[in-house]
């Protein structure tokens, strides 16, 4: 491995196999991981562009799969960490089932917050690192018809600023990406439930400008980054126009057809 390592959780597919991709061509060597085998084949892509790769299969939404992923990473110097990883899930609230659910919870919101608990203190105690959250535009709005996936987000959101003003005299820089709608694996995936949901059909934002944005905000250190002209328009609405229209707007994408 370089001297330069960046992890990124959830590198096998869409945002966070491209954040891996920039970090690659910047000379970083990487450990990516994901829950399923697919990293592998992401990992092969990466080491094509000439990086040293190590993939982990690991299930981030549990207690034992983080701990495992901190055994192989705590040792090394990490100077950049993406905590990417992140699952959705559409249909009606009632409708969904509470083992999805529970996941969804632990895996975006429990056990991201325990890997950067970890991650922040060790890079506060070595003096310097840059950290990216995927939070959402989600986490501005209510979301009917994703209610638990936008609450998650709002939760990712509102810590990373809590993060940001806590850090800001210090060593560690911290970034939250907030993408909007974006044209990732999320929608195609069956656990996911979005298939039926308006917006899968909808035109969105290309997963490599998102994430490019998310990496260049990184790197000049900035809190945040809400990539896309309407995604913007939308969370500065989000300041001023009543929840319960917010919530009206994300049900005409979210509500199952
Ligand atoms: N696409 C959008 O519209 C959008 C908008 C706002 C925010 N985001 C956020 O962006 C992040 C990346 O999502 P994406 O759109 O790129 O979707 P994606 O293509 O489905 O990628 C999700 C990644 O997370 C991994 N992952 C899921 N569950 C995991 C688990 N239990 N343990 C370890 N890894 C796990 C997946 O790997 P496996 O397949 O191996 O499980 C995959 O690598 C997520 O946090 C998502 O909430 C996406």
């Amino acid at each position: 491995m370089t001297d330069k390592i960046a992890v990124v959780t959830g590198a096998s597919t869409g945002l966070g196999y491209q954040l891996a991709r920039f970090a690659a061509e910047d000379g970083y060597s990487l450990i990516i991981c994901a829950d399923e085998e697919k990293i592998h084949e992401a990992a092969d892509k990466l080491r094509r562009l000439g990086a040293e790769v190590e993939p982990m299969v690991v299930d981030l939404a549990t207690r034992h799969g983080v701990d495992s992923f901190w055994q192989a990473i705590a040792d090394r110097e990490i100077d950049l960490f993406f905590a990417n990883a992140g699952r959705a899930l559409g249909e009606a609230f009632h409708d969904q089932d509470w083992a999805a659910i529970k996941r969804r919870i632990d895996l975006n919101l429990l056990q991201t917050t325990s890997l950067l608990h970890r991650v922040g203190r060790k890079m506060h105690a070595r003096g310097s690192g840059r950290i990216l959250v995927t939070g959402s535009i989600g986490g501005f709005v209510p979301g009917p018809y994703d209610a638990v996936y936008n609450a998650t987000k709002a939760y990712l959101d509102s810590f990373c600023y809590a993060l940001q003003d806590e850090w800001k005299d210090g060593p560690v820089t911290l970034t939250c990406l907030m993408p909007g709608p974006t044209e990732t694996e999320v929608f195609d995936r069956p656990e996911n439930d979005l298939a039926d949901a308006p917006i899968a059909e909808s035109q969105k934002d290309d997963p490599v400008e998102v994430a490019r944005a998310g990496y260049d905000a990184m790197m000049r250190g900035e809190r945040g980054v809400v990539p896309g002209v309407t995604s913007k328009i939308l969370t500065m609405l989000a300041g001023v126009v009543p929840q319960s229209i917010l919530a009206r707007v994300h049900r005409a994408g979210a509500k199952p057809e």
